[in-house]
């Protein structure tokens, strides 16, 4: 970028493809703000100098200029130039904003629960950390985050990007880190005593240390498969078929459904996203499928976040399609626009279409 902060000492690196551009607009508001600081500053002194009072008996002539001539022009002048730099600022800061709230569509998955006071993070390939995040270096990282408790946020200066951490949602941060490294990771919401202490490092790693490290540590398998043990522990395969063409009529099958779009029972569509089978299993009875009965329990409770999170990989694993980037286009939605349309067909075929991509 054409303006960096690299060699000041009191910013932090500049390690993501975004840094550079949140840095130049900052220097922007900055200069803009400075510019016009110095500007009135001097102006205040300057008339305060000029037209006082001089003698004790003197009134000030009359220089109402308002509505004609010289002071209409003087009005457009200062009523357009801050509008004109306004709209700047507001369509620059939008841009960014726009770039860093849509993941790429191929980003690489990591899940990340907050926690009084800790950062808990898992790899789709089962490794798990706390306060630490391994990456590999000019890569889409997405975060998929939530909370145990309070509300968090998670920050990396380095990459300039930070999302809040709540409970009972998830929420999405991506970035991609373009020199390899150790970053700083901090809370950046006041989460309770010892909120200063909530921090972490990430190491950005070239491609082969980071295949080194995953395969270092996925002793337990992959989170898909930890979550399919969590899901058979929990019985949850008593009733929802995973496989393809077997279904009991009782339950939806889960085969396929990640990504898609699902009718429900009063009307309606709904995204088979993170946040839709986190909703299904705590809250069964809030988005039923069309052409089932409210028969499932909740399981509210039961499942700690990481487990849920293990639960939401495993499903995920079933097919069909990658994930569903916040904001991003809805590549998986075209499944369904030829998916079986009535209950009694989704019922014997939920998802003809679609096709098995087991990972
Ligand atoms: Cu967690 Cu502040």
């Amino acid at each position: 970028m054409f303006f960096t902060f690299k060699g000041l000492p009191f910013f932090p690196e500049t390690a993501s493809t975004i840094a550079a551009h949140v840095d130049a607009l900052y220097a922007f508001l900055v200069l803009i703000s400075a510019f016009f600081s110095l500007l009135i500053a001097f102006l205040v002194v300057f008339f305060a100098v000029k037209y006082r009072k001089r003698s004790s008996g003197e009134l000030p002539p009359d220089t109402n200029i308002a509505g004609h001539g010289a002071g209409l022009i003087l009005e457009i002048v200062w009523t357009v130039i801050p509008l004109g730099l306004s709209m700047i600022m507001f369509v620059w800061g939008a841009s960014i904003f726009f770039t860093e709230s849509r993941p790429p569509a191929d980003s690489m998955e990591i899940y990340v629960t907050g926690k009084q006071w800790m950062w808990k993070i898992q790899h789709m390939e089962g490794p798990r950390e706390i306060n630490e995040l391994h990456i590999p270096v000019d890569r889409d990282i997405r975060l998929t985050m939530t909370s145990e408790d309070v509300i968090h946020d998670f920050f990396v200066p380095a990459f300039r990007t930070k999302a809040d951490v709540l409970p009972g949602k998830y929420t999405t941060e991506w970035f991609r880190p373009t020199k390899i490294g150790q970053y700083h990771i901090f809370c950046a919401e006041y989460c309770g005593t010892k909120h200063s202490g909530m921090t972490g490092t990430v190491y950005v790693m070239n491609q082969d240390d980071y295949n080194a490290w995953l395969a270092a540590g996925s002793g337990e398998g992959s989170m898909a498969e930890q979550g399919q043990s969590l899901f058979n522990q929990l019985g949850c395969g008593n009733c929802h078929p995973s496989v393809i063409n077997n279904n009991n009529g009782r339950c939806p099958n889960l085969h396929g459904l990640f990504g898609t779009s699902v009718d429900i029972k009063d009307g309606g569509r709904v995204r088979a996203d993170e946040s839709y089978i986190r909703e299904s299993i705590l809250y069964p009875d809030s988005k039923i499928v069309a052409g089932y009965d409210n028969i499932m329990p909740t399981f509210k409770g039961l499942i700690s976040e990481e487990g849920m999170l293990k639960l939401v990989a495993y499903i995920r694993s079933l097919g069909p399609g990658s994930g569903t980037p916040t904001g991003a286009a809805p590549a998986a939605v075209q499944t369904s626009a030829s998916a079986p349309q009535t209950p009694q067909q989704r019922r014997t075929n939920p998802q003809a279409t679609t096709t098995p991509t087991g990972r």
